[in-house]
Formats: C-alpha cells, sequence, structure tokens
C-alpha cells in the first residue's frame, strides 16, 4: 500500500461505470470486511452487498429526495454495500455470538469463555442501563469496519468511498431492513475512478499544529 499516495488523493466521487471488480477480489475483500473486530466481538452488523444493476438502481432510487446526487456514484461504482447496524442486542443474538466463540474454540477452555460470557453480560448491562448509547455504540463498530475496509480496498488497489448522503428510513425501506431487527448506518461504494475525471488538486486538512499534542 502506497501510504503517501492514500495520504494525498481525494475519496472518488466519480467512479468508471465499465470497470467490475474481479470477483476474487471482491471476495477477499469479504472476508476482510467479515473479520474487522467489534467491542466484546457483539457483532451487530448484516451487509448487503450490492453486485448487480437492480441492486444499484433500488438503492439509487431510494436514497432520498435530497440526495440524488449520490445516485450516479452507486449506478457507476462496481459494488456498493450497505452496512446496516442491528437496533439493540437482544439475548438471543448474545448467545448466537457465544455459540459461535464455543464453536470456533476462541479461548482455550470453557472456564476462559465462560468468564468472557459474563464480563460481555456486564458491560452490555453498563451500555445498556448507565450510558444508555447501545445503538450508538454499535454504529461505532460499523464505522470502524468502514474504514478498515476503506483501507483494505486500497491495499487491493480498489477505491472506497463511504456515503453518508441518504435517508435512512427509505433505504431500510427499500431493502426491507427494519424486518431484519437492523437499520442501515452508512453505505461503501467500491470500484475504480473514471481517469477523466480524477481532482489533483491538493487535499484540505488542518496543519499538524493544530491536530497533535505532544505531552
Ligand atoms: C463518513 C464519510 C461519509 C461521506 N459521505 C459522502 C457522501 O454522501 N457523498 C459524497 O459525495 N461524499 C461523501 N464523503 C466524502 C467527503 O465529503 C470527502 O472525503 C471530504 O469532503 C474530503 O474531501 P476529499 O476526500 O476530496 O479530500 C464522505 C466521506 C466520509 C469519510
Amino acid at each position: 500500500m502506497d501510504l503517501d499516495k492514500l495520504m494525498s488523493k481525494h475519496l472518488t466521487r466519480y467512479f468508471d461505470p465499465s470497470r467490475t471488480i474481479p470477483e476474487e477480489t471482491l471476495q477477499q475483500l469479504l472476508r476482510f470486511l467479515r473479520s474487522t473486530p467489534t467491542s466484546v466481538n457483539v457483532q451487530p452488523n448484516h451487509f448487503y452487498v450490492l453486485a448487480t444493476p437492480e441492486g444499484k438502481e433500488r438503492l439509487a432510487a431510494n436514497l432520498g429526495e435530497r440526495f440524488k446526487d449520490n445516485a450516479e456514484k452507486v449506478l457507476n461504482a462496481s459494488h456498493t454495500i450497505i452496512l446496516t447496524t442491528r437496533a439493540d442486542v437482544p439475548d438471543s443474538h448474545l448467545e448466537a455470538v457465544f455459540a459461535k466463540e464455543r464453536v470456533d474454540g476462541r479461548f482455550p477452555d470453557l472456564s476462559k469463555q465462560e468468564l468472557w460470557e459474563s464480563m460481555t453480560r456486564d458491560f452490555l448491562s453498563l451500555r445498556n442501563y448507565a450510558y444508555k448509547d447501545v445503538n450508538h455504540w454499535m454504529e461505532k463498530q460499523t464505522y470502524m469496519a468502514v474504514g478498515l475496509t476503506m483501507m483494505a480496498a486500497a491495499e487491493l488497489g480498489v477505491e472506497a468511498t463511504p456515503l453518508e448522503g441518504f435517508d435512512p428510513t427509505s433505504v431500510d425501506k427499500a431493502f426491507k431492513i427494519r424486518e431484519t431487527g437492523h437499520s442501515t448506518t452508512v453505505l461503501l461504494a467500491l470500484g475504480y475512478p473514471d481517469p477523466k475525471k480524477v481532482y489533483h488538486n491538493p487535499i484540505s486538512r488542518f496543519d499538524a499544529d493544530q491536530l497533535f499534542t505532544f505531552i
């Protein structure tokens, strides 16, 4: 990965509609997305991978009135992922996480798994009753997955642009997402830039002395 190049490039707003991510590359990226970590391994996500013209058209048509400018990005991208997050953590979800950890042999012995499960329950109880931020906390996990996947895409030579310009109510309805206990958090458009529309002007960020405090 060329970090210097990454540091000076704009996120892609114009994708080349004629280019598709090779299946092997896509699968590697999805394996990476699946592997991204979440706090207490809560795994609050479901991802809709729009790989067909019909899927992308359905999203483009349901971004909401004020977000129509993102439709072209979705349509021209090779793939767009809808990253959804659970609305809450029912006990059935927690039990499914623990069951999978046991099957995968996450801990060397049962007593450590059981200790982990009780610590996880305590932590979730804190989020539910003290911080009262369970959904917000889970959406932060989703953003970590987006950030990490953007880096993985760069490593694979794929451009990845997160999109927050959409109406979640409209997107959820179009894909029947709320029926699953989730809602849409963010979109990730993936593909290759249109060479005729790549910006070459510098990116603009605050200077380092405004950003970093060394103590
Ligand atoms: C989380 C996130 C959401 C974004 N959502 C959109 C979007 O909906 N539409 C869009 O055109 N750009 C979107 N962008 C791109 C940013 O506006 C852009 O990266 C920022 O203005 C800096 O510009 P640069 O990438 O050209 O340096 C998003 C970027 C991030 C990180």
